[in-house]
């Protein structure tokens, strides 16, 4: 795989628990500064993901791996104006009942950002290289 795909990835992930920490901290400007850095990181990480799916062949397990892949991509992106919708609400107004609404998308995000992660690299692993790349 090509370092700068997994690079993005890394930082991807550090980014996103330095969101947790900071969120679970209380540490508003912190936690809005990672989160801004966190979807700049996913943005380009999805880039560079585009670019080493040019030199692979899916088919057979890979290919399947690639649809459910997708499914996942789909979600992730219904949950993020949910969870902007649901921090900039619990900017607004604090009770628990919004807090709690913020902390379920935020797992839900985590989890469903952390499944479309395994399955690409899973699918990348599984997949054929075309010749000469
Ligand atoms: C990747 C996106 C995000 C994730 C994973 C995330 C996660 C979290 C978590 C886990 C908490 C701690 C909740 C608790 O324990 O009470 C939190 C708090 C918070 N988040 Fe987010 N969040 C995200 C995006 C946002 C956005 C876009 C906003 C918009 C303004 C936001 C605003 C807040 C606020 C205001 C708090 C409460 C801080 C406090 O207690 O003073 N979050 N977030």
């Amino acid at each position: 795989m090509d370092p700068l795909f997994l690079t993005s990835l890394g930082v991807t992930v550090v980014l996103l628990v330095v969101v947790l920490i900071t969120g679970h901290r209380a540490q508003r400007n912190a936690h809005y500064g990672s989160v801004v850095l966190f979807f700049g990181a996913l943005v380009w990480a999805i880039r560079q993901a585009e670019i080493e799916g040019r030199s692979l062949v899916f088919e057979g397990l890979s290919a399947t791996l690639n649809q459910i892949h997708f499914v996942f991509v789909g979600l992730d992106f219904v949950l993020v104006p949910l969870l902007i919708w649901s921090g900039v609400s619990l900017a607004r107004s604090g009770s628990p009942a919004v807090r709690q609404r913020h902390k379920q998308f935020a797992a839900a995000f985590v989890l469903s950002v952390l499944i479309t992660c395994g399955l690409g690299v899973a699918m990348t692993l599984t997949a054929e290289r075309v010749a000469g790349s």
